[in-house]
């Protein structure tokens, strides 16, 4: 019976991969970033995989304040510490541990799913 449940469950779930009905992980960051060119809440995506962080004209950052010296590059091993934990991530990153950053952590600590976003990075 247990084993049944299990087989159903993962058919479901390869189901709803092909068809597209779960949503892409990196839809939850739309709310705060612009795919194009254009920044929103947080700055814009364009180009964002191998570029320095806190450098996109325009935008306002915040944790750029705590970067001594030359800032790091959004490649895969930032990127996945950072849509996990921004919160903590920014302190490691700048090594000050009262570094801040105004986006919220996010929670994506999935490697699946911050490889799905990182993809779509380089993609743009
Ligand atoms: C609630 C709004 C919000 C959401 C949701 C959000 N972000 Fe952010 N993000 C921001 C803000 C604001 C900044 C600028 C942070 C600062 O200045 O301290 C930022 C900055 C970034 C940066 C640095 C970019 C640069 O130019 O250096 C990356 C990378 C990033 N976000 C990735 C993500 C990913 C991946 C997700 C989804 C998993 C996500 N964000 C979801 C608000 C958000």
């Amino acid at each position: 019976m247990k084993r049944i449940t299990m087989m159903v469950l993962a058919a479901a779930f390869a189901l709803g991969a092909a068809t597209g009905a779960q949503a892409a992980a990196y839809s939850k960051c739309k709310a705060c970033h612009n795919f194009n060119e254009k920044n929103k809440v947080g700055p814009a995506w364009k180009g964002i995989f191998g570029r320095k962080a806190g450098t996109y004209p325009g935008f306002n950052y915040k944790f750029t304040k705590y970067i001594t010296g030359e800032p790091w590059v959004w490649d895969e091993a930032h990127l996945r510490k950072w849509m996990c934990n921004s919160k903590k991530a920014v302190k490691e990153f700048t090594g000050n541990p009262k570094a801040k950053t105004k986006m919220p952590p996010q929670k994506v600590c999935d490697p699946k799913k911050q490889d799905e976003v990182i993809a779509f990075m380089k993609t743009l």
